[in-house]
């Protein structure tokens, strides 16, 4: 798992909850890696077990025959890490916390994280290292480009397309059919009414 902070850390907690439920034979935290943990977060690993491993380099100098998941909430720096992987040609995992739901024929890319409480609607599809943050909501026939990233009780409502890298704050919602951007920001707590431009920041409600 790549990432100690925050998300790196509740990323943490879906294995957890893989590995107790048993419904993902051979899955395994090796530990964590991370080019610069803060000693606070080396302390929380410790405090739950989990091995820091170092920086990337140095995981990546180790061929242990492991997979990976970025646990990086930003999702510009991790698409930065997931680009390192993919040279070094890592397998990346994908992750569903048990008590997340989805729908018929919804498709999860590889890298992705699904945490706890999250609801995925009818024939979603989520793009590589997307990250659904606890009790978010994706609606029916909604298509995620690679590493967006929905924050905690966010709603992206149905028939949606988020592009590439973009960022949908915490409870936020935006409504059925809208189009947001490649590597656009909704803020937490916005509505958005109309499309997002590519790059734009918007917040309120409605968003602007
Ligand atoms: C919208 C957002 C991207 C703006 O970030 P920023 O450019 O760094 O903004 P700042 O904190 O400098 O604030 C700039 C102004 O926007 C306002 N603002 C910030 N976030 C806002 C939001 N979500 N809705 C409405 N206004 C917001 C601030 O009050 C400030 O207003 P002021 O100039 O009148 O004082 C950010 O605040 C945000 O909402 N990000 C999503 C965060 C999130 O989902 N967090 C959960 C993590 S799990």
């Amino acid at each position: 798992m790549i990432g100690a902070s925050g998300f790196g850390r509740e990323v943490l907690d879906v294995v957890d909850a893989l590995v107790a439920a048993g419904t993902r034979p051979g899955l395994r935290l090796v530990g964590v890696v991370d080019d610069a943990p803060s000693a606070e977060n080396l302390a929380r690993l410790a405090r739950r077990g989990a091995a820091y491993l170092g920086t990337l380099e140095d995981w990546l100098g180790r061929d242990d025959g492991s997979a990976y998941v970025v646990g990086i909430g930003d999702p510009g720096v991790r698409g930065r890490v997931v680009t390192r992987c993919d040279e070094a040609g890592r397998p990346a995992l994908t992750l569903v916390h048990p008590t997340a739901t989805a729908g018929f024929g919804v498709r999860h890319g590889a890298g992705t994280v699904v945490c706890a409480g999250v609801q995925v609607s009818t024939e979603v599809v989520l793009g590589r290292h997307v990250h659904l943050n606890p009790n978010a909501t994706v609606g029916h026939d909604s298509v995620l480009g690679d590493l967006v990233s929905v924050n905690p009780g966010a709603i992206v409502s149905g028939a949606c397309v988020i592009g590439d890298g973009s960022l949908i704050g915490a409870g936020s919602v935006v409504l059925q059919q809208r189009r947001v951007g490649a590597g656009a920001v909704v803020g937490a707590a916005a509505c958005v009414t109309r499309d997002v431009a590519p790059g734009a920041t918007v917040r309120g409600v409605p968003a602007r």
